[in-house]
């Protein structure tokens, strides 16, 4: 069965967050997605605050019919934020408030009590927890012992290896190809410890297909080239595509 598609709609409020206004609305984004197909909303709720705000955590809990997956760091108040709206799913990540976008995944082996303690509150109440960590077996062990019960695959390396013709040819094609295989092996050690493995980060039309081969990849959280591709054939259509990329093993 091909993976799951969750669809980030933070750019969607970046736009929004650009004139402090209310428009585009995140909650039709939402409803578009879901109508195009996708199988659930993600959304990154930062400490700054940058796109996503607190009141659209409470609306699209009260709109999102299909799944709604919510990124944050480990803090207290965003645990508090989760804990109050209980999304179907959190995705813990790492933050740094001077980043673009995320830069890698979660450090569990070193914040292991941090991480833990997120996930006992998060399970208490009932919300499937996932951490978002880079391929790596430390980290995969070191999250299953934090009793997560997903992990999301950074694929931020192979999304930088495939982002120029480069990788299609040459040392850069081998160096691709190699973080596809690096990415399969911590899919296959995941799944043998029992976890859920999601993937995501960079990913677009162009370089999911060698992913969506993967078997044990249920899920992609795709965002930025989703919404990318919007700005020209509008969301529907955008979502439609990417949903047809994933299909094609
Ligand atoms: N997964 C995680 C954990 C992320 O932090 C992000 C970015 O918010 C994504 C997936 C989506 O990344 P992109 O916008 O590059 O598709």
């Amino acid at each position: 069965m091909p993976a799951k598609l969750n669809v980030n709609i933070d750019h969607v409020a970046t736009i929004r967050e650009a004139r402090k206004t209310i428009e585009p609305s995140i909650i039709t984004a939402a409803v578009v997605c879901e109508q195009a197909g996708a199988h659930g909303i993600t959304v990154h709720i930062r400490q700054d605050r940058r796109h996503i705000q607190d009141r659209d955590i409470s609306l699209l809990r009260e709109v999102v019919t299909t799944y709604l997956n919510v990124e944050m760091a480990t803090g207290e108040e965003m645990i508090n934020i989760a804990v109050q709206t209980k999304p179907d799913a959190v995705s813990l990540v790492p933050e740094n408030p001077f980043e673009i976008t995320t830069e890698g995944g979660l450090d569990v082996v070193k914040n292991s009590e941090s991480v833990r303690a997120a996930v006992n509150r998060l399970r208490e109440v009932g919300i499937f927890t996932s951490i978002f960590i880079d391929p790596e077996m430390r980290q995969i062990e070191a999250a299953k012992n934090a009793g997560a019960q997903q992990i999301e695959l950074c694929t931020a390396e192979y999304a930088e290896l495939t982002l120029s013709a480069r990788a299609a040819h040459g040392e850069g094609l081998e160096k691709a190809q190699a973080e596809i295989e690096r990415l399969k092996r911590a899919a296959a050690f995941a799944e043998s410890l029992g976890l859920i493995v999601a993937a995501g980060h960079g990913l677009t039309y162009r370089n999911i297909r060698a992913l969506a081969a993967i078997p044990e990849i249920s899920e992609f959280n795709i965002g930025h080239n989703i919404i990318s591709r919007a700005v020209f054939v509008g969301l529907y259509k955008a979502v439609e595509e990417i949903i047809r990329a994933i299909g094609v093993k």
